[in-house]
């Protein structure tokens, strides 16, 4: 069949009207006290999710795993870690999600496995070893590593080997060595893996680093960069849509999934390859584009904060460029970021629960699939760090030794970004209540719990109805009942505006206003021209408005959505 270009647009499916709900398990809800989250906590958890709305759960790596990078770094893809339970634990999980109708995503960690999993333990032992192609090793040059590249996680991403006197890659630590996608094996146990786990009823893939996989030929050196290290420019290599589109086939396809690549140095152009409408490898990918905007000469590590006029910009480039040709994930938060909220709304007492609404306003009334990470929905904000050994995070805790040894960061500067920008202002415990640990654990967790617990709980919200979970649950809520807000168009308004990010969705005759002001002050405000004199109705608002003439004042991080239909 030839499908016109404005019905394949329009195409509708689950994954397009579903929002995802994040999970990092270690960190959501411990059932035995021994302060690390499990599978059973997660269960336990199931109707408060039911509650909130939510379709999917992507749960971050919950297989077996050394922990180098908190589950980052798998030994076996076809066990559970011990800390977070076992096989049946799963089941009995995947079960009671699917009788109250939420489908699971598996987190799916293949550019690396563990330097502990059984085909690299094998791969290690000599050169003409059946596993050794399965990874990426070289000889040394000029008595040195084989490039120039530096790992993510700090150092050179070459790790020399005695055994065999060669080096192995690791983009990321040296417990994580990539695999070697160009090998057909390699490409054929992980698709034989993910079949297993498809088979057992999963629902879809939030495939990790997956943009990463195809490594140039002769691993070229790349420019030269502040640490010392040149960049590994190993994003959209030669193969990826060629490994991509042989998943597809042999997997994806042969199963109604969601699927995500998370796609760090992703453009629009590759974006539209990764997740083509015409659905030949992914459903989405999550781009870096908004995430990166605050980045500087030192990777992440600064303090510096994200202008309006760019953020609208780059969100602006996807929603425009993608629609029709992919589909988009929307996201603030994960668990690589530190709490948007402290990012760039605002977490002082006054504001926090009114930015955290107009945050979420602002993101889930966009096309695409939209991501809620936990404890977002209340409106937890980054941890008040005071001393280094307070973080767990690898990626932190490396940063820190790299860039003050080198004496490229003062430690005091050092401290302040990581304590600002750290991915383990994500990862503290889940709050649930403003009992002991916030109810997250009857022990002592593994990550310090937020001082903030007794204000921002779960608990709580569910008992006010004026609190962030209840604003949630609304815009949630709203994407079921609107067909406007999955598939309408967008379009930017005052895109020069520094305090106000205002969109326009229209579709079939609909048209849908979102007005966000992001700044800490108030703002006049006028509708545009083609919406005056209409009515329009208020689908949201954090600021109980219940209507919108021509013209309003905007109160400080007031936001709405309003409807004209
Ligand atoms: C992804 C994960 C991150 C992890 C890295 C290496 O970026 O989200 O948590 O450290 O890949 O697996
Ligand atoms: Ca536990």
């Amino acid at each position: 069949m030839n499908l016109a270009k404005e019905d394949k647009r329009m195409k509708k499916a689950w994954w397009k009207e579903s929002v995802v709900y994040q999970i990092y398990p270690r960190s959501f809800c411990d059932s035995n006290g021994d302060g690390i989250g499990d599978l059973n906590g997660i269960t336990g958890k199931l109707e408060y999710l039911k509650e909130l709305g939510i379709d999917v759960i992507w749960l971050s790596p919950v297989y077996q795993s050394p922990n180098d990078d908190n589950g980052y770094d798998i030994s076996d893809y076809r066990r559970i870690m011990a800390e977070f339970g076992t096989m049946e634990d799963y089941d009995r999980m995947l079960k009671r999600a699917h009788e109250l109708g939420i489908k699971i995503m598996m987190d799916l960690v293949v550019n690396h496995t563990s330097d502990e999993h059984a085909w690299f333990v094998e791969s290690r032992k000599s050169k003409d070893n059946p596993y050794r192609d399965y990874y990426i090793w070289r000889d040394a040059k000029g008595g040195k590593e084989p490039n120039n590249w530096g790992a993510c996680f700090g150092g050179s991403a070459w790790k020399y080997d005695e055994k065999t006197d060669q080096y192995f890659l690791h983009l990321f630590s040296e417990k994580q060595p990539d695999l070697n996608w160009d090998n057909k094996e390699v490409r054929k146990k992980v698709f034989d893996m993910m079949t297993w786990w498809c088979e057992k009823g999963i629902d879809g893939f939030r495939m990790d680093v997956i943009s990463l996989i195809s490594k140039r030929p002769g691993l070229p050196d790349g420019p030269v960069g502040r640490s010392g290290y040149g960049d590994h420019g190993c994003a959209n290599g030669p193969h990826v849509h060629d490994y991509l589109k042989e998943m597809n086939r042999e997997v994806l396809s042969k199963y109604d999934l969601i699927t995500v690549g998370e796609c760090s140095g992703v453009t629009v152009e590759e974006a539209k390859k990764y997740a083509s409408a015409e659905g030949t490898e992914l459903n989405m990918v999550f781009q870096f584009e908004h995430m990166d905007l605050d980045g500087g000469e030192n990777f992440k590590w600064n303090h510096e904060k994200i202008r309006l006029t760019e953020l609208k910009a780059v969100m602006s480039k996807w929603q425009t460029e993608l629609a029709g040709k992919a589909w988009n994930s929307l996201y603030w938060c994960n668990h690589d970021q530190p709490r948007m909220l402290s990012r760039i709304g605002n977490d002082t007492k006054e504001y926090r629960e009114r930015s955290a609404k107009l945050l979420g306003t602002c993101l889930h009334m966009m096309q695409g699939t939209p991501y809620i990470y936990q404890g977002e929905e209340l409106g937890m904000t980054n941890y008040p760090f005071q001393s280094l050994d307070e973080f767990r995070d690898i990626e932190s805790i490396n940063a820190y030794h790299e860039l003050t040894e080198k004496k490229i960061v003062s430690p005091e500067d050092m401290f302040d970004y990581i304590s600002y920008k750290g991915r383990d202002n994500a990862r503290t415990p889940m709050q649930w209540d403003d009992s002991r640990q916030a109810g997250f654990t009857s022990g002592t967790p593994w990550i310090a719990v937020n001082p903030d617990y007794k204000e921002i709980n779960a608990k709580e919200q569910m008992e006010r109805e004026d609190s962030v979970f209840h604003y949630y649950q609304k815009l949630i809520r709203l994407r079921k009942e609107h067909e406007i807000i999955v598939y309408g168009d967008y379009k930017l308004l005052i895109p020069d505006s520094e305090e106000l990010y205002v969109y326009m969705r229209s579709y079939e005759g609909q048209r849908l206003l979102v007005i966000c002001n992001f700044a800490e002050k108030e703002m006049a405000y006028e509708v545009p021209e083609e919406l005056m004199g209409e009515e329009g109705d208020v689908l949201i608002s954090n600021y109980g408005r219940t209507e919108l003439g021509h013209s309003a004042v905007l109160e400080p991080y007031e936001c709405m959505a309003v409807l004209y239909a």
